[in-house]
């Protein structure tokens, strides 16, 4: 349950309730904070963050693209993450870091030099009982008419609050039409992403997915376009039309929240075998690597204890 963690905020564990800003604060008024959500998997070996170096890395490029400084190096971070993992007895779930401006600003520009910084621990099966509701069931998804943000207004792959209005319009339209997710096209037409998920489309034994430019950079896609090739799936990552949706054998969404999420319905068409084979050996390799019982991807884990 939330109530008992424990959340860091600037050097101290704090009880959860006491984790608060100001409601005049940067962050809160004009959707400055930036953040990672990194998953925490409990193996043999005892509790590990999965890529923290690649979250770590996100985190600096967003903090570039968006002119912002960050209040640690690379090192201050992990300790903060893995004091705030030690406080908290939560063996699987995930971890949000969130660097934010927490001072009151009345004006478009932030009255601090350095970012704040707080994280959380959450087991979402726990603490958020919609999670348990959804298990494994594949996920419907929905074209919407809401568009991916255009990247020459604001940087799309930074990780940024301000950012999600975006998804949040496109979720709001996928629950209209009973869709559990919407996937947004670019300005041109082209296939981009959900509002917190990647898209990966099976066609032919080739995995497909829409190129950066328009799309975060996640970690899990880029896990799964690392994985993919060593399991001897090709994939190809190219601008994509709409209408590979309605060709495609499968489909899967993939996120740190959500891992590979199988899709059974796009819109009113139903996919009947979902997940299908290459999903589910794409799902295999993730579990068994976040167990660490795949030595060729031990060096995704960083371990706490
Ligand atoms: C827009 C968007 N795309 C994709 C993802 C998946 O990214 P990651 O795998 O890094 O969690 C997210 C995660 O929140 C997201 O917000």
């Amino acid at each position: 349950m939330f109530k008992d963690r424990k959340m860091y905020v600037n050097g101290r564990l704090v009880p959860w309730e006491k984790a608060t800003v100001h409601l005049m604060s940067h962050s809160f008024c004009r959707g400055s904070g930036i953040f990672e959500v990194m998953r925490l998997h409990t193996t043999e070996k005892g509790r590990a963050v999965f890529r923290l170096d690649a979250h770590l890395a996100r985190l600096k490029r967003t903090a570039f693209l968006l002119g912002m400084d960050l209040p640690m190096d690379d090192d201050g971070f992990t300790d903060a993450i893995f004091q705030t993992i030690r406080a908290n007895e939560v063996e699987n779930g995930y971890i949000k870091l969130i660097c934010y401006y927490g001072e009151v600003a009345m004006h478009v520009m932030p009255n601090q030099e350095k970012m704040d910084t707080c994280i959380a621990v959450v087991n979402p099966e726990a603490d958020m009982e919609e999670e348990k509701a959804a298990g494994d069931v594949p996920l419907s998804i929905a074209l919407c008419k809401t568009r991916k943000l255009h990247p020459e207004t604001i940087p799309v792959e930074a990780k940024a609050a301000a950012n999600y209005l975006n998804g949040m319009l496109s979720r709001i339209e996928a629950a209209q039409k009973g869709a559990d997710v919407g996937i947004m096209l670019d300005t041109q037409g082209f296939l981009t992403e959900g509002s917190t998920e990647s898209i990966f489309i099976v066609k032919d034994g080739t995995l497909y997915t829409p190129a950066e430019g328009t799309v975060l950079k996640s970690i899990s896609r880029k896990s799964v376009l690392e994985l993919a090739p060593v399991l001897e799936i090709e994939t190809v990552e190219k601008r994509l039309a709409p209408e590979i949706l309605a060709e495609a054998d499968e489909i899967f969404l993939s996120s740190t929240g959500g891992r590979v999420q199988p899709v059974g319905k796009v819109d009113s068409l139903v996919l009947p075998k979902s997940p299908g084979p290459v999903s589910k050996r794409l799902m295999e390799a993730f579990e068994a690597i976040y167990q660490d019982k795949d030595p060729r991807f031990t060096h995704w884990l960083f371990y706490v204890e």
